[in-house]
């Protein structure tokens, strides 16, 4: 489903160079990336996924997975061959019903060269078979596989796809998907979406349906023991959460936050309108990882950011990531910042609502806390590195950048443009500058300079830069002692900090 691809305007101006008409151009291969600067090799040219259709059986004990994986697409070009994104072991390929070659490339790509060449438009269906130990397989010295005592879990970003499912592993590329799981009765099975489950012979096959189109990195795999809970929220939208069986101490945290599921996105339709998805929900398996993610209508939640006792505050920020990463999407991964400075931000707004800190005071906090000579403000949330594309200034300074839009556009045109922009661009992509156009084009203020001073600039702001944050001491701190010029630390900092201890701090 992709609808800007991101080398659009370059091959246009070459086919018009050489007056050759796209559709004449000569059959080749599609490229072995879509074109994102950050990833070279995430995603795949040459093709536009509609559908995933993921039919596995897994077995706990052994970490044995197999099945069939079914890719409905479209040629956009005349294709040779192809890649899809996949790094298990590969038993059969089938391309338009007919036996097609097929390669590892020994990084993430699976080479495949059909029988016959696939002309630009027309639709191709993919049936790869294969059968592996996802924890086994490791790229770069890691398996985005995490297994657990009790069966395994597919959640990270921006990769995970290729260790459950052949994809065309890049947001640009949203597609619906079917994900059937058989496991051994008394094991759970969680994915995207609806979810009916049948029982044979000592095997319960578990189906998940996302009808709403969704990113790669976005789909989501959990298998093991888990008690699951189904629900509405009053306004009628199915809500379904689950927690491993072994969760230790951590279980009465975990589900007196991830149970707030509901009433918090009722809370935060307010902000961002209707909530997009058909289903909301979130799960807690028993892994060691610190991050949370928000696949999509389906939360993945570690048990350490519970370890410290209830967050409610990783619950806002996963669930508003719904509008702000799942619905409307990056365009490229250097636009991050339309993820995690919306997703922070609004947990400050929650910050706000619980009385424990107005989103003003944590943005004079973060703007305090780092001297300039500090790395901190080496990373431009707007374009920080792939390699910092999860740092805490794409968050911390991130939201500082929303603090400063609302304090320049005022609060009616913010609040507009908050909600406005998930619904502009719903199911889409998009960059930072788009949603810079589309913040001037409702506030009637030219913001270049802003997003540049706060976004684009490997430096801490001048104070006041833009009219914005304060440098001096919140109304709200106490009495400062001789040497204090830092505002006193918001109540929900630490709270929020807990969102993500994978944070590269440079401290
Ligand atoms: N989008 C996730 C969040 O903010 C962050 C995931 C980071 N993942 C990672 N492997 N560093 O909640
Ligand atoms: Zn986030």
């Amino acid at each position: 489903m992709r609808k800007r691809p991101i080398v659009s305007a370059a091959a246009g101006a070459l086919a018009l160079l050489l007056s050759v008409p796209a559709s004449a151009a000569p059959a080749g291969p599609g490229a072995a990336g879509i074109g994102d600067p950050y990833y070279p090799n995430a995603g795949n040219g040459g093709y536009d996924v509609s559908h995933y259709d993921i039919r596995l059986k897994y077995q706990p004990t052994t970490d044995e997975l197999e099945g069939t994986t079914t890719i409905l697409a479209t040629a956009t070009q005349d294709l040779t061959r192809f890649n899809l994104d996949f790094v298990l072991d590969v038993k059969e390929v089938l391309v338009n019903g007919r036996a097609a070659a097929f390669a590892g490339t020994g990084e993430h790509e699976l080479v495949i060269t059909p029988a016959r060449v696939i002309t630009k438009g027309s639709p191709i269906t993919v049936v790869v078979r294969y059968a592996d130990r996802p924890g086994e397989v490791e790229r770069g010295g890691q398996s985005a596989w995490l297994r657990t005592p009790d069966g395994g879990v597919a959640a990270n970003e921006p990769e995970s796809a290729a260790w459950w499912y052949p994809s065309n592993d890049h947001p640009t590329d949203k597609a619906t998907f079917d994900v059937s799981v058989q496991v051994p009765d008394g094991t759970q099975v969680i994915s995207n979406g609806t979810s009916t489950q049948s029982s044979r012979a000592g095997w319960t096959r578990y189906t998940y349906r996302q009808s709403k189109p969704q990113a790669t990195y976005l789909a989501t795999l959990a298998i093991g023991r888990f008690d699951i809970r189904t629900d509405t929220t009053p306004g009628g939208l199915p809500v379904i959460t689950a927690y491993s069986t072994d969760l230790g101490d951590n279980a009465g945290a975990a589900r007196a936050s991830v149970e707030r599921t509901g009433e918090l996105v009722d809370w935060l339709s307010g902000y961002f309108g209707a909530y997009p998805f058909g289903t909301v929900g979130g799960y807690v398996p028993n892994v060691p990882t610190g991050y949370a993610l928000e696949t999509q209508g389906q939360i993945f939640y570690s048990p350490a950011q519970f370890a410290r006792g209830t967050n409610t505050s990783v619950v806002v920020h996963e669930l508003a990531h719904q509008w702000y990463g799942d619905s409307v999407s990056v365009q490229r991964w250097s636009e991050i910042w339309l993820n995690e400075g919306f997703a922070r931000y609004s947990q400050w707004l929650w910050s706000e609502h619980e009385n424990e800190g107005t989103a003003q005071e944590l943005a004079d906090y973060v703007y305090n806390l780092y001297p300039a000579d500090h790395a901190f403000w080496t990373v431009k949330p707007g374009d920080p590195g792939a390699d910092q594309q999860f740092a805490g200034a794409v968050y911390d300074r991130g939201a500082v950048a929303v603090q400063a839009l609302r304090n320049a556009v005022g609060e009616d045109a913010f609040f507009r443009i908050l909600k406005g922009w998930p619904t502009e661009r719903r199911y889409g992509n998009a960059t930072i500058r788009d949603f810079q156009a589309y913040a001037e084009r409702i506030s009637g203020k030219p913001l270049s300079e802003l997003m540049n001073t706060w976004l684009f600039t490997a430096a801490k702001p001048a104070a006041g830069s833009a009219g914005v944050v304060a440098s001096s001491p919140a109304k709200s701190s106490p009495a400062p002692t001789a040497t204090a010029v830092v505002p006193s630390e918001p109540r929900s900092w630490k709270k929020i900090q807990e969102t993500n201890t994978v944070h590269d701090h440079k401290d």
